[in-house]
């Protein structure tokens, strides 16, 4: 989709279309990205939500036809309204409990966060009214919708349905009869219209008080859990200064701790500042395995280093000094692959599974807001509130659950991703907004999938800032991923074969796997408007 206008690009289209809508409207790129996240609870249950949490990161400030000079009036904003452990929680919550219990059921859910921070953004940023953002996820919810092929599939998965059918207000809502909505049924969520209707009526009172607190707390007692009305009453979003990091010509900014991301991605591209590559090497030996060895550092730095700022020292200072990157860089070879346990000693496997939803969004003033929100898993703890209508996550993985054990991605992670009552855990997530050297807004980027969210976030960035290339070939050229443990290189399928032998010969191991990601981008097109791009390997749309 190409508009000199603003645009919209989220992993489902109905929602997406929202968006537009707003924005056609006159609403900014908050009163679309917050009416595009109520949307999505309604429309993409996998992964939208009002039971989760994510990360917003802006450039916003802009009115429309103002100033000539953008840098005067665009600021950053990074907003967290991740997930934070409920205050009953203990360090050693999981160690003892069976091993599913930070995956499935009542245990694994962190205090929610998403309605309190799509509220604060519109409070802080937006310009509409909630009636008039809310009005169409309340909507969807009410009248219904044809369910997509995508969720009916997702549902009818053997272990999400057997999963999700273990509680009743889940199987009753996504399985009428025992069996997963047909796609193309008008599905309907009355329960979830009233939930968000009480949040347009009362704000963040209609959710974290009164009849959906109530309903969430008893709910938690049956089951087992740990959120209570305090929890609820006391839950934040905080505003935090986002990461910025160089460009080749210009700069990005993404999210601070409590995620890794922009950490990350600041570090990787320092890595790789110096290596000159030009359009050609696109997909190379030599560009694979130097994103390879960069990430590897990042990452172990990443699973030693990080944690809820609030909580830990996250040394983001000496992590982004010229001093650390050097000696990283200087230990990188063009020749041979390192040995992640030069950095760290943990073994370590990988599972796979991967929901998480980003939506990118410019408008017609250049304002661009990236958010990236989830449940973790697919449909979260796969517990639906009674009476509410909405899933709640299974953040709780995210943190350090038992030592030296993979979680549900993979990462062996630190003490400092330690449970506390009231932390966050650590996040992959990424929302990312790149601008010109002055200051306007040159792309909007985001995926799901967990750590892969930082290498495949990196890797389009690194696609259309160093080596030249198109959105549409950044976001579809086939991606790899290394997250330091377990030690290999994981490609998707499409890189030619004689690459992945050179890069064996270089002493990386190398493990096809399914697809990464489902991108949202939306790119500047010199004087001839934005384009976005919705990753050819998901379902969703740009308009
Ligand atoms: O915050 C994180 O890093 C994870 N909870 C994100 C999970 C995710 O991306 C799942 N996938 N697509």
């Amino acid at each position: 989709m190409r508009s000199e206008k603003g645009i919209v690009a989220a992993a489902e289209p109905e929602a997406a279309k929202v968006g537009r809508d707003i924005l056609s409207a006159g609403g900014n790129a908050i009163d679309a990205a917050v009416a595009v996240g109520f949307a999505l609870a309604v429309t993409y249950p996998a992964a939208g939500n009002l039971g989760g949490g994510g990360f917003l990161v802006g450039s916003i400030g802009r009115e429309k036809e103002t100033s000539e000079t953008p840098q005067e009036n665009l600021s950053s904003v990074a907003l967290d309204f991740r997930e934070v452990a409920p205050l009953q929680s203990t360090s050693d919550m999981y160690v003892k409990a069976k091993e599913s219990s930070s995956l499935l059921g009542h245990l694994a859910s962190g205090v929610p966060g998403s309605v309190d921070g799509l509220l604060h953004a519109l409070d802080s940023w937006g310009s509409m009214s909630r009636d008039q953002v809310l009005a169409p996820a309340i909507r969807l919810a009410k009248d219904g919708f044809p369910m997509t092929q995508r969720t009916h599939s997702m549902l009818a998965r053997k272990s999400t349905m057997n999963a999700m059918l273990k509680y009743r207000a889940s199987a009753d809502l996504f399985y009428p009869g025992g069996k997963p909505v047909p796609t193309g049924t008008l599905f309907k969520q009355p329960d979830l219209a009233r939930t968000l209707d009480l949040i347009r009526q009362k704000g963040r009172e209609g959710f974290y008080s009164g009849d959906v607190a109530d309903h969430l707390a008893t709910e938690m007692k049956r089951g087992g859990g740990l959120i209570s009305l305090k929890d609820l009453k006391e839950y934040r979003s905080v505003e935090r200064t986002p990461i910025k990091f160089p460009t080749s010509d210009g700069f990005a900014i993404s999210m601070p701790p409590p995620s890794s991301g922009g950490i990350c991605l600041a570090q990787i591209s320092s890595l790789l500042e110096g290596y000159p590559f030009s359009t050609t090497e696109a997909g190379s030996a030599r560009h694979l395995h130097l994103l390879a060895e960069a990430m590897r550092r990042s990452f172990a730095d990443r699973n030693q280093f990080l944690g809820d700022p609030d909580f830990v020292d996250c040394q983001t200072q000496l992590l982004l000094s010229t001093d650390h990157l050097n000696k990283l860089r200087s230990s990188i070879s063009e020749d041979v692959a390192t040995p992640s346990s030069n950095f760290t000693s943990s073994p370590q496997g990988v599972k796979e599974s991967e929901q998480t939803t980003h939506y990118s969004i410019v408008d017609p003033a250049g304002n661009g807001v990236a958010v990236t929100t989830t449940l973790n898993g697919s449909f979260g703890s796969k517990v639906v509130v009674p009476g509410t209508g909405f899933l709640l996550n299974n953040e709780m993985d995210d943190f350090t659950t038992r030592p030296g054990v993979p979680n549900l991605f993979g990462l062996i992670q630190g003490e400092l991703n330690g449970i506390a009552p009231g932390k966050r855990p650590l996040s992959s997530m990424s929302p990312t907004v790149w601008h010109y050297s002055d200051g306007s807004v040159r792309g909007v980027l985001g995926t799901p999938g967990g750590p892969t969210i930082i290498t495949n976030v990196f890797q389009v960035l690194f696609a259309l800032d160093r080596l030249g290339l198109s959105p549409e070939l950044a976001v579809s050229m086939p991606k790899m991923h290394h997250q330091c443990l377990p030690d290999q290189i994981y490609v998707e399928q499409g890189h030619s074969e004689s690459v992945l032998q050179q890069l064996k010969a270089l002493k990386h191991k190398i493990v096809t796997r399914s697809n990464i990601g489902d991108f949202q981008l939306i790119t500047h097109l010199n004087s001839r408007g934005w384009t976005g791009i919705s990753d050819p390997r998901g379902g969703g749309a740009s308009f």
